[in-house]
């Protein structure tokens, strides 16, 4: 089935300067990029997005670093998106991550790793819907080719 998943490049990431390595592991696995643009994340709209972390003992300091720097928000699209992306990136902890996957290869710890990707279909279209207008998207038949 195809689907659709958002990845953001947190602030890590993008003071590592890996940001163009990221995109190519999810290219070369075959999934389009079908909106991409960098953003900076408020307080309001975190708490919408992490609401399911919020009673958390790490959430402030979530936010803060989310907030560290812009980060680079794209949505992929293609067959089995959601896993693929979950394969790529590896679990939240870099320490238990695969070697090859971008959090073990880039990661540092829980709060530094790198990248977060939608946990579901379901989270993905509430993530879309938050970051990017109809118009960002460039889904099908629109992308021209
Ligand atoms: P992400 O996929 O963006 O979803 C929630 C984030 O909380 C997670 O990635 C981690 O970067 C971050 N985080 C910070 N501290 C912790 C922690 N102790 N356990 C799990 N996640 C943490």
């Amino acid at each position: 089935m195809t689907e659709r998943t958002v990845v953001l490049v947190k602030p890590d990431g993008f003071a590592k300067k890996v940001v163009g390595q990221v995109i190519d592991r999810f290219e070369r696995a075959g999934l389009n990029v079908v909106a991409l643009k960098m953003v900076r994340l408020t307080p309001k709209l975190l708490d919408v997005w992490y609401v399911h972390h919020k009673d958390k003992p790490f959430f402030l300091s979530l936010v803060a670093d989310m907030m560290a720097t812009p980060v680079v928000a794209m949505v992929l699209e293609g067959e089995g998106a959601i896993q693929i992306v979950f394969d790529i990136c590896g679990p939240t902890d870099p320490a238990q991550a695969p070697a090859g996957t971008i959090r073990k290869d880039f990661g540092e710890s829980k709060p530094k790793n790198v990248v977060h990707r939608s946990d579901s279909a379901e989270a993905a279209e509430k993530e879309i819907g938050l970051l990017f207008k109809p118009e960002e998207l460039f889904l099908g038949e629109s992308r021209g080719f």
